[in-house]
């Protein structure tokens, strides 16, 4: 099996992947009766392990403006930013959501779409939490 857990892995993985999109099990089609319910526009969103799913462009599309793209990979970080540059509010970061330093609140709600399951360390999840 995979390391799913490795930068590395997914560094390969996306260079492979260069130019192409692909959003895991859901989308923001599927999943905007269920997004729009729950937040407002105005909140502050971290996307952890964005990789190259639409689901983010859609979202900032529909007018969420202010959401943190997180990815392990730095590969992936790069081909996204510069195919949102015209999305000047989007916000593309390199780290791993087991470690972060954001100050506590400061996001409104985070988004973990189809990451969660590749670092099932289940005790670290109060770092997501925070
Ligand atoms: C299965 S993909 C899901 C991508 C996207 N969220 C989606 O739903 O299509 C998992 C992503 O999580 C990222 N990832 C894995 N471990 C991570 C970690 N500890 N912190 C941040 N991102 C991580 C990987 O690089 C990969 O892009």
């Amino acid at each position: 099996m995979p390391n799913y857990g490795d930068p590395r892995y997914w560094d390969e993985r996306y260079k492979q992947q260069n130019q192409t999109t692909f959003d895991w099990l859901e989308n923001y089609h599927t999943l905007r009766p269920l997004l729009t319910h729950l937040m407002d526009k105005q909140h502050k969103i971290l996307n952890i392990g964005c990789g190259n799913a639409e689901l983010t462009e859609d979202m900032y599309d529909d007018g969420f403006k202010q959401i943190w793209n997180m990815d392990i990979s730095d590969v992936v970080i790069d081909q996204m930013r510069m195919r949102n540059l015209h999305r000047p509010e989007m916000k593309w970061e390199t780290g791993d959501c087991l470690k972060m330093d954001y100050e506590d609140d400061f996001f409104d709600v985070v988004i973990d779409k189809s990451r969660f399951t590749y670092n099932y360390r289940y005790s670290r999840c109060n770092t997501v939490w925070r």
